[in-house]
């Protein structure tokens, strides 16, 4: 994650008060390897022993907000910094969970904090200029990455940052053949970072270098042969057969890596609108919201649709199949219920459960559609709707496709005959653009449709 990790490093340690000392060390190697529980007593122990021992509370705000108590975690790191008022971590840590928050310009603050105390902290300065570009200021934000590339040239996360930054915001082709540089670069830099490789694919593809990409898919899957992602990339190259929806180890791999920065990269570079459109589409069926009934949302990654449909929902429930994601859906709460679970399966088990169910660009990871509406429509209730965003294809044909994007889209008849054939009524497609990808809008379908009621009763808005 963005956070810094407990370090040992990082904390003073009193030789004298062995007692003390010793179980600090125990709580961070607890943190270090995840074992949240045993950091959290561990933790709890070092100041039931020193109530004002600071390194003990600003890690245990670190873990507090990890386990979704985030108000606590700004709390506890705060008064850790009235002890040690230049700690950099501390700053750079509340900087992280402000930012997972959706409060950039107080993460701004504590990045430039940290950055006062430690102009060198190259974490902190990555940290400020990811949420300068969150905050659309494009020219500071470009500034900042290219002070971090100079600070530290050999940083691999600073040119991965950048390659990112220039493609999202591309004008020019320039911009990408840059930003394939950067993705280049940082993979040379830290061989575990194949983030970067994927994206020096993607970007490749997108300079029409299709050869060039089916290479680096290639070479990576020679080196790795049991790596769902190269092998789902070079399908979507075109260098091999592409699967009927992605495979469930390529969804978690990427999805697991990518948890972390989803938010801000999608939501805020991205203009990603998917859950705003689908729910607003919702809306206008369901009439007002009256917190009546059972809703799905399938493939909830970080739980962005939860404030949006929840004045709707009685009990909302949230499946991925990443339980990465899933985490940070629990961060951010709303949910009744979150499991990590492959949809299709979960719809499958669960039947006449649910009033709603709603997929916000999940299915685009589906090329065939059809199992998947056939177990929505028999898990929902007689009278429900299945609301879900696909990438959109052009024409007439009855097709969907794997794009070099990794992500399938469809035509308007395929759509159609699929729903139809799972059973639904009611269909509402309508045209809109999801998200921005280099530079370029990405044109999808809102789909709406119906579990057929039993009863006349005809809802606002509705079309047959
Ligand atoms: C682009 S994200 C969208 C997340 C969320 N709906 C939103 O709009 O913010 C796609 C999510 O679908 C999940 N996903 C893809 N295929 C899935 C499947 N077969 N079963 C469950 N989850 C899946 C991924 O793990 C990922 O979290």
């Amino acid at each position: 994650m963005a956070m810094v990790k407990p370090s040992l490093g990082n904390v003073m340690l009193r030789r004298s008060v062995r007692d003390f000392a010793q179980v600090l060390r125990e709580a961070l190697h607890a943190h270090q390897a995840d074992d949240l529980d045993g950091a959290e007593r561990l933790y709890r122990e070092v100041l039931a022993l020193r109530a004002a021992q600071p390194d003990a509370m600003h890690y245990l705000g670190v873990l507090c907000h990890q386990r979704g108590r985030s108000d606590e975690g700004v709390e506890r790191i705060r008064a850790a910094l009235k002890i040690t008022p230049r700690h950099p971590d501390a700053h750079n840590n509340l900087g992280n969970i402000h930012k997972e928050c959706g409060r950039p310009a107080e993460a701004e603050a504590c990045y430039r904090r940290a950055l006062e105390c430690a102009p060198e902290h190259h974490n902190a300065l990555g940290n400020l200029a990811v949420v300068l570009e969150v905050q659309e200021r494009l020219d500071d934000a470009f500034d900042a990455y290219g002070a971090l590339l100079r600070q530290a040239p050999e940083d691999a996360r600073g040119h991965y940052l950048m390659g990112l930054f220039l493609r999202n915001h591309a004008e020019h082709m320039e911009h990408l053949e840059q930003s394939a540089e950067c993705f280049r670069r940082a993979f040379e830099l830290d061989r575990r970072n194949l983030r970067a490789l994927e994206a020096l694919g993607v970007a490749l593809y997108a300079l029409k270098r299709h050869d060039e990409a089916r290479q680096v898919y290639r070479d990576w899957l020679s080196r790795e042969p049991d790596n769902p992602v190269p092998r789902h990339m070079l399908a979507a190259c075109g260098g091999a057969k592409a699967p009927p929806r992605a495979g469930d180890a390529y969804v978690r791999e990427l999805f697991d890596g990518f948890a972390d920065s989803f938010d801000e990269q999608l939501l805020k570079n991205l203009d990603y609108r998917a859950p705003q459109i689908l729910t607003a589409a919702l809306d206008a069926v369901l009439g007002t919201p009256a917190a009546a009934l059972d809703v799905l949302d399938a493939g909830c990654g970080t739980g962005l649709c939860a404030p949006l449909v929840r004045p709707h929902a009685r009990r909302l429930v949230g499946v991925d199949l990443s339980g990465g994601m899933v985490e940070k859906a629990r961060i951010r709460g709303g949910y009744d219920v979150l499991e990590v679970a492959e949809l299709t399966g979960y719809l499958q088990a669960h039947g006449d459960a649910f009033d709603v169910v709603l997929s916000a660009d999940t299915l685009v990871y589906f090329g065939e559609l059809q199992e998947a509406l056939t177990a929505a429509h028999a898990a929902l209730r007689p009278g429900g709707w299945v609301a879900f965003t696909l990438e959109a294809m052009d024409g007439d044909a009855d097709r969907a496709e794997l794009t070099p994007s990794g992500r399938y889209r469809h035509t308007r008849r395929y759509v159609e005959r699929a729903l139809a054939a799972a059973g639904f009524s009611h269909l509402h497609l309508a045209a809109d653009n999801l998200r921005r990808e280099a530079g370029q809008p990405v044109a999808g379908w809102v789909v709406l449709a119906r579990r057929t009621a039993p009863l006349p009763t005809c809802p606002r808005g509705e079309s047959a």
